[in-house]
């Protein structure tokens, strides 16, 4: 079934009026340092979640998955209770609408669906921008983008429970076709740089492990506190002034108090705030390698910045981590790492189009050598880059 004939399936007596299309994201450089406040980069993929729907004159909102089992239907209200079911996304961004003062009466009928299996790609930022995209459509809502990062940022932080940074909602809403956004997520500036002329043609590579995504369980908010701490302790060993810790980030603590009292850190601190510091200036020597068109430069610090995520960060898991040795080791691939929080999901990479049959097939085999159990669900697709998503 298509989301059309599924809109049709589940309402038979309204058609849909609308469909929202938000891409996916992959951040080649720069992971793990967004909730840092550091510096990052990004590219929205040609997939991503759709969403079609119709508006409701009740405050009720009503929605299929193509992707997961059950109806979700609830009355609009501003104190939702948490469900721990797919639903939870649209109760999240629902319940951010009026945390940020908007009023919101009318709810929709909706069908969604994902294009890409689920793990690595934010598909739940994707699905939280969707239901935002709808809901201010449906009540006549217009914020600004960068509200619309706030409010998507806010559902997944304050209601679903994650720690998460920014990076994710401001590639989804905030990139361009061909061009890699470079953002700081300190202030929020940032620009979309273009391919330059001299630059070979490229395609991304997404290779699901076969293991899906599971943050809220993961160790993601652990290395987030690892990195506060860090950053508290640096604070207090240079005398600079200090509150809240869980208002501190490594962005705050200059490099060379880094350098100078890093040996005073438990190593596991030393290692997340290692991770930061180099990552800082892998963005910057990425961009600039973006900037001249150089592939094997911008692909070769992908891979440096893999490895840091690997022994500073200690993410990945046994399969992400053997995906990410193989794809060191494949002709045609410019870089990859680890894509998202990388504890599961998938690694992405920057591939030269000539390859890319080659490049699967190297890849498939040597991974089911390692994990033979996760033949039919390890997939691989080469994919283009997009616009973010139309508010
Ligand atoms: C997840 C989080 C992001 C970011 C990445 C790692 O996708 O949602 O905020 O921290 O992991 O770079």
């Amino acid at each position: 079934m298509n989301l059309q004939e599924a809109f049709e399936h589940y309402f038979q007596d309204i058609s849909p009026e609308g469909r929202v299309h938000c891409p996916y994201r992959v951040c080649p450089i720069g992971a793990h340092v967004d909730h840092q406040h550091g510096l990052v980069s990004g590219f929205a993929l040609d997939h991503g979640v759709n969403l079609i729907y119709a508006k409701s004159d009740e405050p009720i909102i009503e929605i299929h998955s193509l992707n997961f089992e059950g109806q979700i239907r609830f009355t609009i209200k501003s104190e939702p209770h948490i469900h721990r079911d797919w639903g939870d996304y649209a109760r999240a961004a629902m319940k951010s609408l009026f945390e940020h003062g908007y009023e919101i009466k009318h709810g929709f009928s909706g069908v969604i669906e994902g294009t890409l299996p689920v793990g690595g790609l934010s598909s739940s930022a994707a699905v939280v921008l969707a239901y935002l995209a709808v809901l201010c459509r449906v009540n006549d809502l217009s914020p600004k983008r960068s509200d619309i990062i706030k409010m998507a940022l806010w559902a997944e932080q304050k209601f679903i429970g994650l720690n998460i940074g920014k990076l994710d909602q401001s590639c989804e809403v905030y990139c361009k076709k061909n061009h890699l956004l470079y953002l700081d997520t300190q202030d929020d500036s940032y620009e979309n740089i273009p391919c330059s002329v001299n630059m070979s043609p490229y395609k991304i590579g997404i290779f699901f492990s076969g293991v899906p995504r599971a943050l809220v369980n993961s160790a993601y908010n652990a290395r987030v506190d690892e990195c506060r701490a860090a950053a508290y302790s640096l604070k207090a060993y240079g005398g600079m002034d200090y509150e809240k810790i869980a208002d501190t980030y490594l962005r705050e603590v200059p490099e060379e108090l880094f350098r100078k009292y890093k040996g005073r850190l438990p190593e596991n601190f030393s290692k997340r705030a290692e991770h930061y510091y180099s990552e800082y200036s892998r963005v910057k020597k990425g961009v600039e390698a973006w900037k001249k068109g150089d592939l094997h430069a911008f692909g070769q610090i992908i891979f440096e910045s893999g490895n840091s995520s690997i022994y500073n960060y200690e993410s990945g898991s046994p399969e992400l981590r053997t995906l990410h040795k193989i794809m060191l080791d494949t002709a045609g691939i410019y870089g990859g790492r680890f894509s998202g929080a990388g504890f599961k999901g998938c690694c992405m990479a920057i591939v030269d189009p000539n390859y890319t049959e080659q490049i699967e097939e190297t890849v498939t085999k040597k991974y089911l050598e390692a994990f033979p159990e996760l033949r039919g669900k390890f997939s691989v697709h080469f994919c283009d880059t997009s616009d973010g998503v139309t508010l």
